[in-house]
């Protein structure tokens, strides 16, 4: 079976510089590659484990939806529209071995129940179950691969829309201060590695890098689990785009200074009336660029967006992790070793709040694969209608 092969969604109308591919951002080692792919047994499924980054590059192997299960809980795969395809494939994956009602409903109970805030995940198993349910029995695992095929597309398709969308913005910003780089502050890890291909907040910038716009990025390094001192560094140094590590308290300080031109982030899920959950810091980043005059930009790919939410600061579930997260760090040792070690004190309590959530007032706009929208009901209903007609809202 080759049901799962990607195809290239790539519509010629990006850039026109130096002969590459564009269907192709994510790079390791010079090497094209995405987060997510199809063993080339035809039926298990390839990814990065991404706790094991930027010390080591090793490849997870997925051959169960328990696998699928532990490698989102555990962050092996993270980032919204990774998680989306994880677990879309972790249905896959339930379906090659069982591929009855039970098997299917127990594969989506457990995968959902892996982390609660990202919307992404609820929108792919949704999707599984819409492609599969009335499928008869003999076709089902043929039609589940065929979706998780597409929706992997289908992510790589809207974040390339996105770059196009952000990298107008970024030309914007290059154009009025000629001989001068264009600073992004970017937060967590809304890259390549937090989707199937190119990332959310990072397309426009490695569109920017490739059409040769001087760009910096500032690079929150987002405790606790430090996604953007690991991942985020990690994958602007594979492409060659130049960046800077700060701690997560520096932002205000840079923005203070005109060392900002913009910020773009991420989002987990985006509510009905453009309130966004993000990576926990999003909300403090928010505050500063409004104070500032600084543009606040969130890219989101349609799949982030919860039409079934409003107020994001009463209705999302807020992922709350383990102790240890804060309490230790992890990292490479003189010697080489990878280490973790405490940092607090024995005996005191710690909170681990993974996300929080950035009130729409706050946000300038919404790059979407469909352009960028304004961070309100109206906004999001006009650009996305066939979403947004069957809300509650
Ligand atoms: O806990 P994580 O690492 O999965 O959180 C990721 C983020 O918060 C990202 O910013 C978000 O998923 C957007 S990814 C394109």
């Amino acid at each position: 079976m080759n049901v799962g092969q990607a195809s290239s969604p790539f519509d010629g109308n990006i850039v026109t510089v130096a002969a590459r591919s564009y269907d192709r951002a994510m790079k390791v080692n010079g090497k094209h590659t995405r987060t997510i792919w199809l063993e080339t047994d035809g039926w298990s499924v390839g990814t990065i484990d991404q706790t094991l980054l930027p010390y080591r590059v090793a490849m997870l192997r997925l051959a169960t939806p328990d696998d699928a299960a532990r490698a989102i809980k555990t962050m092996q795969v993270r980032g919204a529209p990774l998680i989306g395809a994880a677990a879309a494939y972790g249905v896959c994956l339930a379906l090659h071995a069982d591929a009855s009602d039970e098997s299917l409903a127990r594969a989506r109970a457990m995968l959902l129940a892996t982390r609660p805030t990202a919307i992404n995940l609820k929108w792919a198993l949704d999707e599984m179950a819409a492609a599969v349910r009335t499928a008869p029995r003999e076709a089902r695992v043929a039609a589940a691969y065929r979706r998780a095929a597409e929706i992997c597309d289908e992510d790589v398709a809207n974040c390339q829309a996105i770059g196009r969308h952000g990298l107008n913005l970024i030309e914007e910003f290059a154009a009025r201060r000629p001989n001068k780089p264009v600073n992004v502050l970017t937060h967590c890890n809304a890259g390549w590695l937090a989707t199937v291909d190119w990332g959310t907040a990072t397309a426009p910038i490695y569109l920017a890098h490739d059409k040769g716009i001087d760009i910096h990025v500032w690079v929150d390094e987002t405790r606790p689990r430090n996604q953007g001192a690991a991942l985020t560094a990690w994958e602007l140094g594979q492409y060659g785009v130049k960046h800077t590590v700060i701690a997560d308290n520096t932002g205000g300080h840079l923005m203070q200074h005109g060392l900002v031109d913009m910020v773009i982030v991420g989002a987990d899920r985006v509510t009905a009336r453009g309130d966004v959950c993000n990576k926990i810091g999003t909300y403090l980043k928010a505050l500063a660029a409004k104070d500032n005059g600084v543009p606040f930009f969130v890219a989101l790919p349609s799949p982030s967006i919860d039409f079934a939410v409003s107020d994001g600061i009463a209705e999302i579930p807020i992922e709350q992790r383990g102790a240890e997260e804060q309490s230790t760090m992890t990292g490479r040792a003189a010697d080489g070793r990878i280490e973790t070690v405490q940092i607090v004190p024995d005996g005191s309590d710690v909170a681990n709040y993974a996300f929080d959530v950035t009130p729409a007032r706050l946000v300038t706009g919404l790059i979407t694969e469909r352009g960028v929208i304004e961070a309100t009901r109206a906004g999001l209903a006009k650009v996305f209608p066939e979403r947004a007609s069957g809300a509650k809202f």
